[in-house]
This record gives structure tokens, sequence and C-alpha cells, in this order.
């Protein structure tokens, strides 16, 4: 049996599918540099700003308040009327709360959206490279992730054409990541566009993965798989306020589809976490309905660290990046440095101080790249970039 999560093969009960469940070499490389706080991190993608201060006192109110017990499965109306009203400016089609759905970070949306569309046996088309995330959740459900290529010719940006190509028989669902972690790429509205047409077609449901989409630099915007073809009704946006208003440890998620298409959704949310503590909701609330403002300046932060890191990294011999639209990871052709991307990271952690992810930790296709997330401080982008400089000149 190949078993990629680490437990001994014999324990006593373990499943099949826990025993099998695929490691995240994300993971693995960031526990190597952990507790090693002269190693220069570009590792995580987490925004490295604190939570909004009026985010954080609304939450601290609703617990004073007492609002520290079960609520509805769903979330609580008040959100997912915001929500709803939100979406539905930006994407100039009808959302009532019923449309929405809240959960536990938008790794639990995932998770309760593939739950209510996708059988055992079934094919998910997933890009290659993405967020590795979606093998596991697809590997636990017992469905076949069918790889869809993201190829650096096409800017990295998921093509309908290759989607065609990709399908099968069997293929219920695609999961769509624009902006992409790790890639950096917004897809093309054309393609969109085509592959809700595919969908509609073909009959299988659009799972769209749209945390960075107000994570997006020089004036462009996100189309997303909800206003691409109007009247389109077979999709669920997956989102999250993690990236959007730096609040990755308050577990904010949600999921927007057409009502009958997320209306499993609540029930299912009762078997695994029931429901969002109320007052995260809260703070949630005051983070849609607030200024706005927050997430425009930390957005002009990450732009600045973006066209500092592109250009380091296209100075260094041996290494190519393009210029990301959205998110915040560089994604760098290695390929001319003549080490696997796992090889390079490890000797770049041990012989430099510098973490940064293997492409191939986000699939084969990510062979002969590196992420580093520039969701860091401009001086930490420096220093590692000039190690990394350092090496390729030592290698070359
Ligand atoms: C593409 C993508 N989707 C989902 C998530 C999970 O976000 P959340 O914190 O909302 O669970 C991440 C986090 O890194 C991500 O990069």
């Amino acid at each position: 049996m190949n078993v990629s999560s680490g437990f001994p093969a014999h324990r006593f009960g373990v499943s099949p599918m826990a025993l099998t469940y695929p490691a995240s070499d994300i993971r693995k490389m960031f526990t190597l540099a952990q507790n090693r706080p002269e190693v220069v991190k570009l590792t995580v993608g987490e925004p490295d700003f604190p939570t909004p201060d009026h985010v954080k006192e609304a939450g601290i109110a609703a617990i004073r308040d007492g609002d520290t017990g079960y609520v509805a499965n769903a979330g609580i109306p008040e959100l997912r009327d915001a929500l709803a009203a939100k979406y539905a400016a930006r994407w100039s089609r009808e959302l009532t709360a019923e449309n929405v759905v809240v959960t536990v970070g938008a790794m639990e949306a995932l998770t309760l959206a593939l739950d209510s569309v996708v059988s055992p046996g079934k094919d998910v088309l997933v890009p290659d490279p993405a967020f590795p995330n979606y093998r596991g959740q697809l590997h636990r459900l017992g469905a076949r992730a069918v790889t869809v290529p993201v190829r650096e010719e096409e800017s990295f940006k998921l093509r309908a054409r290759d989607v065609e190509a990709a399908l099968t028989p069997r293929t219920t669902a695609i999961i769509l990541n624009s902006p992409s972690n790790p890639l950096g790429s917004i897809m093309d509205a054309d393609d969109v566009a085509e592959i809700a047409r595919l969908a509609d077609l073909h009959g299988f449901v659009v799972i769209s993965d749209e945390v960075y989409d107000e994570l997006v630099f020089d004036g462009a915007r996100n189309t997303s798989i909800a206003e691409a073809v109007p009247g389109f009704e077979r999709f669920m946006v997956v989102n999250s306020f993690s990236k959007t208003y730096a609040m990755t440890g308050w577990r904010c998620g949600f999921v927007i589809g057409p009502a009958d298409l997320v209306a499993p959704i609540p029930l299912i949310q009762e078997g695994v976490a029931s429901c969002l503590p109320g007052f995260v909701q809260r703070a949630a609330l005051a983070a849609v309905t607030g200024p706005q403002d927050v997430t425009r300046q930390m957005l002009g932060a990450y732009q600045q660290r973006r066209d500092r890191i592109v250009s380091l990294l296209n100075d260094i011999e041996g290494m190519r990046a393009l210029r990301p639209e959205g998110a915040f990871y560089a994604w760098a052709n290695v390929r001319d440095l003549g080490l696997t991307s796992w090889d390079l990271a490890a000797r770049l952690l041990e012989e430099k101080n510098v973490a940064v992810i293997p492409g191939s930790a986000f699939g084969p296709g990510g062979e002969g790249y590196l992420r580093l997330s520039f969701a860091s401080s401009l001086e930490s982008i420096e220093a590692a970039c000039a190690g990394i400089a350092e090496y390729a000149r030592w290698r070359s």
C-alpha cells in the first residue's frame, strides 16, 4: 500500500483513506523551517497584516454580549444577507440569503461544496499545478482528480480548450482557482465563460475558489464564474475572509450558489462543524459592511512587494518569473538551475537559510518551479532573494 500520510501502515483500525491521504510538501517545508529564527521564510500564504481593529472590536463586543452559543447551520441571517448584497452588486445577479452558506474558512466551504455534488468514483477536473488541498479533498471523497495542465506558454492561465480535452464521461465537477495559488494568474473572462458553456453542455458543476478575488494588481478584475454567462446556474463560488481582510485564524468562509445547489450544505454542516461561532460571524459582518480601504491598503503593499520580488528574481541567473496578476505568490521557473524543485528548496534552506515552497508540492506540473510568498516584508523579500542569488551564482 502506498503510505503517504506518514502513519504506520500496521496501526490497527486506520482506514485506507487516512493511510494514503496525500501528505503536503508545503507543510513539510514549513515544518523543516519552523523554530529556526535565522531562516527567512517566504513560505506561508497568509497576510502579514493584523485583522483590522474595527473587525476585532466587533468580535470582542459579540463575545461580551453573550453571542457564544450555537447558531444556525447556514450562518447568521445578517451575514448571509450582507454577503448576498455584496455579491449581487458585484456580479449583477439576483442573490438572497438562500444563496449563501457560511462555513469554517474556504477549506470547509470546498469540502461541503464537493460533498454535495461529488460521489465516490466520479471524476473532478483539477488544474495542475494547483492548491494541493484539492487533491486531498477528492482523495477523502473517493473521487478521481483528473488534471488539466496549466502552461507557462499560456501565461499560466487555465484554458477552456484544455478543460474540454480533459473531460471524461464521469466528470461531475471542475475546481477553478482564479487568481491562482500558486501561479498568480487571473483567468481570461472568455475562458471562464467557455467553461460555463461546457458545464451546461456536459452537465458538470463548476466549483470556483475565489479566495484571492480582491487581491488583484494594476486595476485588474477577476471574472467570477457567477457572472461570466448571464443565467448560468451550475456553479458554487467558494470564498472567505482570510485573505481579503487578514482574518486567516478566524476561519470564516462561505459558499454562494443557486439556492437548490447550496441547500444540502447546511444539512451536512450539522454533522461536521454544526456552525461557525456567532461572534466570528459578527466580526465578519463588520468586515464586509465596514470600511473597505483596509483591503486597498494591504493591496498597495502587496503590489509594491510583487514588483520588487519579480525584478529581483529576474535578475538571478537561471531563474525567471512572470509578473503575478493577483494573490501574493511569485512562481519562478528554476529549470536552468538543474535540480529538482524539492532539492533546490532543501538546499536553499540548508545552505542559505531561505525557506520557499518547491513547485512539485502543487502537482507534477509544478516541477521545475518554486513558489515564493510575498505576503512578507520587503526586507525579508530582499534578504531571501540575495540568498537565492548567491546560491545560483555558486551553481553556475
Ligand atoms: C487557493 C486557496 N483556497 C483556499 C484556501 C483556504 O482559505 P481559508 O483560510 O479560507 O480556509 C487557501 C489558503 O491558502 C488558498 O490559497
